[in-house]
């Protein structure tokens, strides 16, 4: 009796407590791809997607409005960046408490209300977890810095200066000056990769691992699917503190140019990495990457051996490709299709100028967005969507220093304006400050969101939006574009991107016309099994098919389906 009633209580404490924890179990599809392989994620900047009680910032319980919008779009995952307690002066990513929701985004009741919402909808939530830093605000640094003898001391990295007035070695922060600030009360310097504000945690305390793997596990029981993880790379420092090798000129915040030898990439990553992925896998939980690599060896290594670190480390090659070079694009996909992993493809994020102005010409914008978009969606692999990418929205870049909100854009202004640009509120319709807020928003709304946001694209047939959404609804029902192979054609074209995906005697073309001519030209799939049959437009724009010829007018885009 006394077992039962035990085992009994132990299925209880199962039910309530880890249960609805666990992420929503789903098994694998047939070619045992996981539910993240099939998802469509989208980034949103909380700050800045829908503001519910009208104080110019965005609110958690904006997102949760939103999630039929997000459903219908065609989204599966959102990844909100960081919105726990935090003075955001990095805008969130300066986190003062790693368990709780910062109040001008809500409180824990709207962040489970969310994921409720989310449920229903199929919309599952990725949270941004900030391993390398805390705020300076956090009780553990302000511990830490209160004596060299504080629990939390050996919690940051402290050290004494070479000699007095001078930092311990000539480390330079990412976003302006030395990488060491002297803390005067105990006369010693803590390290911060990124501002002052970010102190940087000492991943070789096994104390603030443990409590850092126990904060994922923590979040995957109020039903987070996953994390983003941020700036994975900086994890580690050199114990030794050598100085870093020295590169000809200066950056955009006029420090000398260094290589970041002995503050990045370290080997150790590897193995957290691997202990956070260890537990993503008790709850199913996807762990994606902002992995910054030059080349696909690096990707690479971020996956793991047998896949044992990050499912989804971010492919950023794109983001590098500033331009429509078919070309580049092909060597880029290629490499990733060489990796040992899954790929995930992303063109814009809140560090980067949006696709739309970085593909753009200014005169063809929105057929390039919606080239880009058929683009990137149809390829193998999972993409990470940014807010706002669907209408085409464009950076606003601040005009004046004394607008600029992101600190870098005024420590380097006018040569780098920061990112507040791209962190512009979403538009959802002509009204006034584009729907999203009745109060003027933290940053200014550009005039191109009285034509280009969600309420009047909907009603355009022809629009950014209505393309993304066609895109996004084949993608989820066509077996080739979720599970097949993906195969370059003609490979020495310099204006038109083509390949062929395809799946079990079916395949779908895309065809993309990258360049400012019209272009005509003929498939002959033969060599991949699908000779015999007459392309089936499924989704076009500026573009026709006939049998097997393809004209597309200047940024012209065509998805075809075929069978054997
Ligand atoms: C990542 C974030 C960026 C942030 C930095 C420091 O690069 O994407 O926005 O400023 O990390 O946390
Ligand atoms: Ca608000």
């Amino acid at each position: 009796m006394f077992m039962r009633l035990s085992a009994f209580f132990v299925l209880l404490v199962i039910l309530f407590s880890s249960a609805p924890a666990v992420a929503q179990v789903q098994s694998a599809d047939a070619e045992g791809h996981q539910w993240w392989q099939r998802a469509v994620f989208y980034e949103i900047y909380p700050r800045s997607f829908a503001d519910s009680n009208n104080d110019g910032i965005g609110d958690l319980i904006g997102i949760t409005s939103k999630m039929s919008y997000l459903h219908e779009l065609g989204v599966d995952a959102i990844w909100i960046t960081p919105c726990y307690p935090s003075p955001q002066v990095d805008f969130g990513y300066d986190v003062a408490d790693y368990e709780n929701i910062d109040p001008m985004y809500g409180n824990l009741t709207d962040f489970d209300h969310m994921v409720a919402e989310g449920k229903k909808h199929h919309v599952r939530i990725i949270m941004d977890f900030v391993p390398n830093h805390t705020s300076d605000q956090h009780a553990w640094f302000q511990d830490s810095k209160s004596s060299r003898t504080a629990p939390h001391r050996d919690w940051y990295i402290w050290r004494d200066g070479k000699a007095p007035g001078q930092p311990p070695n000539n480390w330079i922060s990412i976003f302006g000056g030395s990488a060491w600030k002297l803390d005067p009360a105990t006369d010693q310097y803590y390290y911060h990769f990124f501002y002052a504000q970010q102190p940087d945690l000492n991943w070789r305390n096994p104390a603030v691992e443990r409590v850092m793997l126990d904060t994922t596990r923590w979040w995957y029981r109020r039903g987070v699917s996953g994390f983003r993880l941020d700036a994975v790379d900086t994890l580690f420092e050199d114990p030794g503190l050598n100085d870093n090798p020295v590169l000809p000129g200066t950056n955009k915040q006029g420090d000398p140019n260094l290589q970041n030898k002995y503050n990045t990439n370290f080997p150790e990553v590897h193995t957290e990495l691997q202990k956070l992925r260890r537990v993503a896998d008790e709850s199913n939980a996807v762990l994606i990457g902002e992995t910054w690599t030059s080349n696909v060896a690096e990707l690479d290594r971020y996956y793991g051996q047998g896949g044992n670190e990050l499912q989804m480390p971010m492919d950023f090659m794109f983001t590098m490709v500033n331009k429509l070079s078919p070309p580049d694009f092909r060597r880029q996909v290629a490499a990733v299709e060489s990796a040992h992993g899954w790929p995930v493809f992303v063109i814009s994020n809140h560090d980067i100028v949006r696709s739309y102005n970085r593909y753009g010409d200014g005169k063809n914008n929105d057929a390039i967005a919606k080239l880009m978009g058929a683009f990137y969606l149809t390829l193998r692999g999972t993409p990470i969507m940014y807010y706002g990418e669907e209408i085409g929205m464009e950076n606003n870049d601040p005009t004046r220093k004394e607008d600029v909100k992101d600190p870098i854009g005024r420590t380097g202004w006018p040569q780098e304006k920061g990112r507040d640009g791209e962190r512009t509120p979403m538009q959802w319709n002509a009204s006034p400050n584009a729907g999203f807020s009745k109060k003027a928003p933290w940053l200014p709304v550009p005039t191109s969101s009285q034509t280009h946001n969600v309420a009047s694209e909907s009603k355009d047939p022809n629009s950014v939006l209505n393309l993304y959404k066609r895109v996004l609804a084949l993608r989820h029902t066509n077996q080739a574009l979720l599970e097949g192979a993906y195969t370059p054609l003609h490979e020495d074209d310099a204006n038109l991107m083509s390949y062929l995906r395809s799946y079990k005697g079916k395949a779908v073309l895309v065809v993309l016309n990258m360049s400012t001519s019209p272009q005509k030209t003929t498939f002959d799939l033969s060599p991949q099994g699908f000779g015999r049959s007459a392309l089936k437009t499924a989704i076009s724009s500026g573009a026709s098919a006939t049998g097997n010829e393809v004209t597309l007018e200047p940024f012209g885009l065509l998805i075809a389906e075929v069978s054997q």
